[in-house]
Protein backbone atom coordinates (compact mmCIF):
# COMPACT_ATOMS: atom_id res chain seq x y z
CA UNK A 1 0.00 0.00 0.00
CA UNK A 2 3.27 2.54 -0.93
CA UNK A 3 0.30 5.12 -2.28
CA UNK A 4 -1.34 5.58 1.39
CA UNK A 5 0.21 6.88 4.52
CA UNK A 6 -1.77 5.31 7.97
CA UNK A 7 -2.93 7.63 10.20
CA UNK A 8 -4.22 7.72 13.47
CA UNK A 9 -7.51 8.96 14.72
CA UNK A 10 -7.31 11.31 17.34
CA UNK A 11 -10.59 13.24 17.78
CA UNK A 12 -14.01 12.41 16.22
CA UNK A 13 -17.05 15.12 16.52
CA UNK A 14 -20.62 13.85 15.66
CA UNK A 15 -22.67 16.68 14.24
CA UNK A 16 -25.81 15.30 13.94
CA UNK A 17 -27.22 11.80 13.13
CA UNK A 18 -26.28 11.91 9.28
CA UNK A 19 -22.82 14.12 9.57
CA UNK A 20 -19.60 13.93 11.57
CA UNK A 21 -16.35 14.83 11.33
CA UNK A 22 -12.86 13.72 12.81
CA UNK A 23 -8.77 14.51 13.13
CA UNK A 24 -6.31 12.14 11.91
CA UNK A 25 -2.16 12.32 12.74
CA UNK A 26 -0.75 13.58 9.41
CA UNK A 27 2.84 12.22 7.50
CA UNK A 28 5.31 14.95 7.95
CA UNK A 29 5.84 14.63 4.28
CA UNK A 30 2.22 15.02 3.37
CA UNK A 31 2.33 18.84 1.08
CA UNK A 32 -1.04 19.82 -0.28
CA UNK A 33 -3.01 23.14 -1.16
CA UNK A 34 -5.61 24.67 0.62
CA UNK A 35 -8.69 23.29 -1.33
CA UNK A 36 -7.30 20.19 -1.93
CA UNK A 37 -8.72 16.74 -1.29
CA UNK A 38 -7.18 13.01 -0.93
CA UNK A 39 -8.56 9.33 -1.55
CA UNK A 40 -9.72 8.28 2.46
CA UNK A 41 -10.89 5.59 3.43
CA UNK A 42 -10.02 1.94 5.17
CA UNK A 43 -8.31 -1.48 4.76
CA UNK A 44 -11.67 -4.03 4.53
CA UNK A 45 -11.43 -7.93 3.86
CA UNK A 46 -7.93 -6.93 3.15
CA UNK A 47 -8.53 -4.11 0.76
CA UNK A 48 -8.25 -0.73 0.74
CA UNK A 49 -12.07 0.69 0.63
CA UNK A 50 -11.54 4.40 -0.21
CA UNK A 51 -13.18 7.42 -1.40
CA UNK A 52 -12.84 11.57 -2.20
CA UNK A 53 -12.68 13.31 1.07
CA UNK A 54 -11.69 17.50 1.03
CA UNK A 55 -9.14 18.38 3.31
CA UNK A 56 -10.57 20.30 6.16
CA UNK A 57 -7.29 21.32 7.62
CA UNK A 58 -5.00 24.27 6.51
CA UNK A 59 -1.98 23.10 5.03
CA UNK A 60 0.62 24.53 8.14
CA UNK A 61 -1.98 22.89 10.74
CA UNK A 62 -0.21 19.33 12.65
CA UNK A 63 -3.15 17.32 12.00
CA UNK A 64 -5.53 16.41 8.84
CA UNK A 65 -9.38 17.04 9.45
CA UNK A 66 -12.06 15.68 7.19
CA UNK A 67 -15.65 16.24 7.38
CA UNK A 68 -18.13 13.51 6.60
CA UNK A 69 -21.73 12.15 5.92
CA UNK A 70 -22.77 9.08 7.18
CA UNK A 71 -25.05 6.98 4.90
CA UNK A 72 -26.40 3.46 6.96
CA UNK A 73 -25.67 1.55 3.72
CA UNK A 74 -22.74 3.49 2.15
CA UNK A 75 -19.85 1.12 1.81
CA UNK A 76 -17.51 3.40 3.44
CA UNK A 77 -19.56 5.45 5.25
CA UNK A 78 -21.25 2.98 7.38
CA UNK A 79 -18.41 2.16 8.42
CA UNK A 80 -16.38 5.38 8.77
CA UNK A 81 -19.06 6.46 11.18
CA UNK A 82 -17.80 4.44 13.54
CA UNK A 83 -14.49 5.51 14.25
CA UNK A 84 -12.92 5.54 17.40
CA UNK A 85 -10.05 7.30 18.90
CA UNK A 86 -7.08 5.29 18.35
CA UNK A 87 -8.68 3.22 14.75
CA UNK A 88 -6.13 4.05 11.46
CA UNK A 89 -7.46 4.79 8.17
CA UNK A 90 -6.01 5.44 5.14
CA UNK A 91 -4.85 8.77 3.08
CA UNK A 92 -3.24 8.73 -0.21
CA UNK A 93 -0.10 10.47 -0.58
CA UNK A 94 -1.07 12.58 -3.10
CA UNK A 95 -3.54 15.38 -2.45
CA UNK A 96 -4.80 17.14 -6.10
CA UNK A 97 -8.38 19.21 -6.87
CA UNK A 98 -8.93 21.98 -8.39
CA UNK A 99 -10.66 24.08 -5.56
CA UNK A 100 -7.33 26.65 -5.28
CA UNK A 101 -6.70 29.86 -5.33
CA UNK A 102 -3.57 29.91 -7.64
CA UNK A 103 -6.13 29.07 -10.51
CA UNK A 104 -8.48 32.24 -9.79
CA UNK A 105 -7.73 35.54 -11.98
CA UNK A 106 -6.78 38.05 -9.78
CA UNK A 107 -9.80 40.07 -8.16
CA UNK A 108 -11.23 41.78 -4.45
CA UNK A 109 -14.29 39.30 -3.52
CA UNK A 110 -13.74 35.48 -3.27
CA UNK A 111 -17.12 33.46 -2.95
CA UNK A 112 -17.06 30.49 -1.78
CA UNK A 113 -20.18 28.18 -2.48
CA UNK A 114 -20.80 25.28 -0.57
CA UNK A 115 -23.59 22.98 0.03
CA UNK A 116 -23.54 20.27 2.83
CA UNK A 117 -19.71 18.61 3.05
CA UNK A 118 -18.98 20.66 -0.04
CA UNK A 119 -18.17 22.83 3.14
CA UNK A 120 -15.11 21.03 3.96
CA UNK A 121 -12.39 22.85 1.36
CA UNK A 122 -13.41 26.14 2.39
CA UNK A 123 -12.81 25.52 5.95
CA UNK A 124 -8.88 25.07 4.43
CA UNK A 125 -9.06 28.20 2.54
CA UNK A 126 -10.50 30.42 5.41
CA UNK A 127 -7.79 29.37 7.35
CA UNK A 128 -5.27 30.50 4.49
CA UNK A 129 -3.74 33.71 5.51
CA UNK A 130 -2.77 34.27 2.31
CA UNK A 131 -6.13 34.19 0.65
CA UNK A 132 -6.85 37.35 2.88
CA UNK A 133 -4.16 39.08 1.47
CA UNK A 134 -4.97 38.02 -2.23
CA UNK A 135 -8.62 39.46 -1.75
CA UNK A 136 -10.69 42.14 -0.11
CA UNK A 137 -13.70 40.44 1.23
CA UNK A 138 -14.08 36.59 1.70
CA UNK A 139 -17.64 35.36 1.27
CA UNK A 140 -18.32 32.07 2.95
CA UNK A 141 -22.06 31.11 2.00
CA UNK A 142 -22.97 27.22 3.20
CA UNK A 143 -26.33 25.56 2.32
CA UNK A 144 -27.95 23.18 4.32
CA UNK A 145 -31.28 21.40 5.20
CA UNK A 146 -31.32 22.13 8.62
CA UNK A 147 -29.36 23.95 10.98
CA UNK A 148 -27.91 20.72 12.65
CA UNK A 149 -25.69 20.61 9.80
CA UNK A 150 -24.17 23.89 9.56
CA UNK A 151 -20.88 22.58 10.91
CA UNK A 152 -18.19 24.57 11.97
CA UNK A 153 -20.49 27.45 12.04
CA UNK A 154 -18.80 28.37 15.78
CA UNK A 155 -15.85 28.18 14.77
CA UNK A 156 -16.61 30.63 11.69
CA UNK A 157 -18.09 32.52 13.93
CA UNK A 158 -16.21 32.90 17.33
CA UNK A 159 -13.05 31.35 16.78
CA UNK A 160 -11.63 32.17 13.34
CA UNK A 161 -11.74 35.97 14.44
CA UNK A 162 -10.24 35.66 17.33
CA UNK A 163 -6.87 33.70 15.85
CA UNK A 164 -3.95 35.12 17.42
CA UNK A 165 -1.88 35.13 14.16
CA UNK A 166 -4.47 36.55 11.51
CA UNK A 167 -7.65 37.04 13.51
CA UNK A 168 -7.21 40.57 12.20
CA UNK A 169 -8.11 40.15 8.64
CA UNK A 170 -10.65 37.74 9.18
CA UNK A 171 -12.96 40.33 11.18
CA UNK A 172 -12.37 42.90 8.88
CA UNK A 173 -12.82 40.89 5.53
CA UNK A 174 -14.90 36.82 6.16
CA UNK A 175 -18.64 37.19 5.24
CA UNK A 176 -19.91 34.06 6.35
CA UNK A 177 -23.79 33.53 4.98
CA UNK A 178 -25.02 30.13 6.48
CA UNK A 179 -28.62 29.38 4.66
CA UNK A 180 -31.08 26.45 5.39
CA UNK A 181 -33.55 25.19 3.02
CA UNK A 182 -35.67 22.87 5.27
CA UNK A 183 -36.53 24.82 8.52
CA UNK A 184 -36.61 28.08 10.05
CA UNK A 185 -33.73 29.95 10.12
CA UNK A 186 -31.91 33.45 9.69
CA UNK A 187 -31.57 32.84 6.14
CA UNK A 188 -33.88 30.79 4.80
CA UNK A 189 -33.20 29.48 1.03
CA UNK A 190 -31.05 27.78 -1.44
CA UNK A 191 -27.70 29.95 -2.04
CA UNK A 192 -29.07 30.61 -5.65
CA UNK A 193 -32.11 32.27 -4.33
CA UNK A 194 -30.01 34.44 -2.04
CA UNK A 195 -28.10 35.62 -4.78
CA UNK A 196 -31.03 35.87 -7.10
CA UNK A 197 -33.82 37.44 -4.92
CA UNK A 198 -30.82 40.31 -3.90
CA UNK A 199 -31.49 39.18 -0.19
CA UNK A 200 -27.39 38.60 -0.06
CA UNK A 201 -26.79 41.77 -0.92
CA UNK A 202 -28.88 43.68 0.60
CA UNK A 203 -28.09 41.71 3.93
CA UNK A 204 -24.58 42.55 3.27
CA UNK A 205 -24.44 45.21 1.52
CA UNK A 206 -21.86 43.82 -1.42
CA UNK A 207 -22.70 44.80 -4.93
CA UNK A 208 -24.36 41.99 -7.19
CA UNK A 209 -21.62 39.60 -8.73
CA UNK A 210 -19.79 40.68 -11.05
CA UNK A 211 -16.85 39.39 -13.18
CA UNK A 212 -14.69 42.33 -12.88
CA UNK A 213 -14.49 42.02 -9.59
CA UNK A 214 -15.38 38.35 -8.34
CA UNK A 215 -14.49 35.29 -8.17
CA UNK A 216 -15.58 31.65 -7.06
CA UNK A 217 -15.15 28.47 -5.64
CA UNK A 218 -17.79 25.97 -5.31
CA UNK A 219 -18.35 22.71 -3.73
CA UNK A 220 -22.06 20.86 -4.10
CA UNK A 221 -23.61 17.63 -5.47
CA UNK A 222 -23.69 17.71 -9.61
CA UNK A 223 -27.22 20.24 -9.78
CA UNK A 224 -26.00 22.41 -7.47
CA UNK A 225 -22.51 23.04 -9.36
CA UNK A 226 -24.51 23.67 -12.30
CA UNK A 227 -27.24 26.11 -11.36
CA UNK A 228 -24.53 27.86 -9.77
CA UNK A 229 -21.96 28.11 -12.79
CA UNK A 230 -24.79 28.83 -15.00
CA UNK A 231 -25.57 31.97 -12.50
CA UNK A 232 -22.26 32.98 -13.15
CA UNK A 233 -21.83 32.27 -16.82
CA UNK A 234 -24.73 34.18 -17.26
CA UNK A 235 -22.94 36.90 -15.46
CA UNK A 236 -19.80 36.31 -18.34
CA UNK A 237 -17.59 34.55 -15.20
CA UNK A 238 -15.52 32.15 -17.20
CA UNK A 239 -14.41 29.07 -16.03
CA UNK A 240 -11.09 27.61 -15.17
CA UNK A 241 -10.17 25.47 -17.69
CA UNK A 242 -8.12 23.27 -15.63
CA UNK A 243 -5.28 22.98 -13.36
CA UNK A 244 -2.90 25.66 -13.52
CA UNK A 245 -5.15 27.63 -15.68
CA UNK A 246 -6.45 30.23 -14.37
CA UNK A 247 -10.04 31.60 -14.53
CA UNK A 248 -13.11 33.42 -12.51
CA UNK A 249 -14.00 30.45 -11.00
CA UNK A 250 -13.37 26.61 -10.04
CA UNK A 251 -15.44 24.07 -9.05
CA UNK A 252 -15.16 20.10 -7.44
CA UNK A 253 -18.07 17.72 -7.32
CA UNK A 254 -18.63 17.70 -3.18
CA UNK A 255 -17.99 13.62 -2.72
CA UNK A 256 -21.35 12.46 -1.33
CA UNK A 257 -22.19 9.04 -2.26
CA UNK A 258 -20.28 6.91 -0.13
P1 LIG B 1 -33.03 21.85 -0.90
O1 LIG B 1 -33.37 21.48 0.50
O2 LIG B 1 -33.96 22.88 -1.47
O3 LIG B 1 -32.85 20.66 -1.81
P2 LIG B 1 -28.13 18.14 -0.55
O4 LIG B 1 -28.00 17.52 0.81
O5 LIG B 1 -29.25 17.61 -1.36
O6 LIG B 1 -26.82 18.20 -1.30
O7 LIG B 1 -28.52 19.64 -0.25
C1 LIG B 1 -27.75 20.47 0.56
C2 LIG B 1 -28.31 21.86 0.42
O8 LIG B 1 -28.10 22.31 -0.93
C3 LIG B 1 -29.82 21.93 0.65
O9 LIG B 1 -30.09 23.10 1.37
C4 LIG B 1 -30.38 21.96 -0.74
O10 LIG B 1 -31.62 22.63 -0.84
C5 LIG B 1 -29.34 22.75 -1.46
N1 LIG B 1 -29.35 22.51 -2.90
C6 LIG B 1 -29.70 21.36 -3.54
N2 LIG B 1 -29.62 21.52 -4.87
C7 LIG B 1 -29.24 22.80 -5.09
C8 LIG B 1 -29.01 23.57 -6.26
N3 LIG B 1 -29.19 23.05 -7.47
N4 LIG B 1 -28.61 24.86 -6.09
C9 LIG B 1 -28.45 25.39 -4.86
N5 LIG B 1 -28.66 24.71 -3.72
C10 LIG B 1 -29.06 23.43 -3.83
Amino acid sequence: MAAFNSEKVLSVHHWNETLFSFTTTRDPGLRFHNGHFVMLGLEVEGKPLLRAYSIASANYEENLEFLSIKVPDGPLTSRLQHLKVGDEVLVSKKPVGTLVVDDLNPGKHLYLFGTGTGLAPFMSIIKDPEVYERFDKIVLMHGVRFVSELAYADFIENELPNNEFFGDMVREKLIYYPTVTREEFQNKGRITHAIESGDFARKTGLPDLNPETDRAMICGSPAMLEDISNMLDTRGFTISPGVGDPGDYVIERAFVEK
